[in-house]
């Protein structure tokens, strides 16, 4: 093989795909529940993604040298939406962390505070902050990191006393699909005042997954800065780090940068992707909760918000090994753990028949 394989490939090939289906060599048609992990929020082969693609006008990159409308359109979309002042681009999640702790520590450099369980991208920066990659030997930044106990109000009220920055995930993803509780949140509240830079990572539970366009304003926080990534740029690479004035007025020219980001056709596809999230998609996964999830949550142990969705089963190979026999992609975590983060576009009726599917499995 002439690809580093370092993925745990699932057994299909993939020769089409249509809407929230996934057509494999052989015929079968699947209904793709992992959705790009959760970056195609427009399921495939969306028309209004391909007409925008398909403009002769539009130039795929020009570099952040030039200042773009377009540019300066979408980051004042975010803006809007997150409640933020300003927004830089990148390409990944990942790098919009590493984006994101550069910008807080120009405001207040110090001790960096993040949770047990958290997943915040691989590249070394990301990688450090995350508790789950605690065991890989690699190295690490130069800078005190602790973590603190998931859900766990008092031990992050004790190690927050001299934390300067808390990165967080309001709905953690990899680590198993967790909410953070209200306690832990009035805790931020606190950190917050006293003058800690606040980080929220929404590359997941962003975009209006969870049914509000930040998973964190269901619990009225307003961070300082906001990561997203995933499906921002509908299928092509796009991140974006939106924060407050108070952190963008100590950025200055040469601070930070990027080639690729923010590069004109991914932000064709924003566009696109943030006005079906508006005027539609996003009451669509709060009402798909309420109408669907809920009927299911207490027997299967549902947990999460909107379609960031995950439940535990006895053997996670197993369970994915069934279910795909019966037409359903899943993604399995932490080997027990089925996360689902469905484009936005799944049905109703769509979503109730896996459940069911999954309620004659167990
Ligand atoms: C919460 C969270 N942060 C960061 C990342 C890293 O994003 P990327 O893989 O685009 O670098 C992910 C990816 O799954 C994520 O879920």
């Amino acid at each position: 093989m002439n690809f580093l394989n370092i993925y745990p490939n699932i057994p299909v090939q993939i020769k089409e795909a249509e809407g929230c289906y996934l057509i494999s060599d052989s015929n079968k048609k699947y209904l793709d529940l992992i959705g790009g992990l959760g970056v195609n929020i427009l399921g495939y082969h969306n028309l209004d993604c391909e007409r925008a693609l398909s403009d002769r006008k539009i130039v795929a990159h020009i570099s952040n040298l030039y200042l773009h409308p377009l540019r300066e359109k979408i980051a004042g979309k975010l803006n809007n939406l997150c409640g933020m002042d300003k927004t830089f681009f990148t390409n990944s999640g990942t790098e919009s962390n590493e984006a994101a702790l550069k910008f807080a520590w120009k405001e207040k450099p110090g001790k960096v505070l993040a949770f047990e369980g958290s997943f915040h991208g691989r590249t070394l920066g990301s990688f450090s902050l995350s508790h789950l990659f605690i065991q890989q030997d690699f190295p690490r930044i130069d800078t005190p990191v602790e973590f603190v106990y998931w859900n766990d109000p008092d031990d992050l009220r004790k190690k927050g006393k001299d934390a300067a920055i808390v990165i967080f995930e309001p709905i953690q993803g990899a680590g198993g699909v967790r909410v953070m509780n209200s306690a832990c949140f009035d805790v931020l509240k606190e950190l917050q005042n006293k003058g800690a830079i606040i980080i929220t990572d929404e590359i997941q539970s962003g975009l209006g997954r969870t049914g509000s366009f930040l998973a964190s304003s269901f619990e009225d926080f307003h961070p300082d800065i906001v990561t997203l990534g995933k499906g921002l740029g509908g299928g092509l690479p796009l991140g974006a780090v939106a924060m407050k004035e108070r952190v963008a007025s100590n950025l200055k020219v040469g601070d930070h940068g990027t080639t690729m980001g923010g590069n004109l056709l991914a932000l064709q596809l924003a566009e696109v992707v943030l006005e079906k999230i508006e005027n539609g998609l996003m009451r669509h996964n709060m009402e798909i909760e309420r109408n669907v999830v809920e009927d299911f949550r207490e027997e299967l142990g549902i947990r999460g918000r909107g379609l960031q969705l995950g439940f535990d089963v006895t053997d996670g190979k197993k369970f994915a090994d069934e279910i795909r026999e019966k037409g359903y992609l899943v993604n399995i975590i932490r080997k027990n753990t089925v996360r689902l983060l469905p484009p936005y576009i799944i049905k109703e009726e769509e979503l109730r028949k896996f459940f069911k599917t999954v309620e004659d499995i167990i």
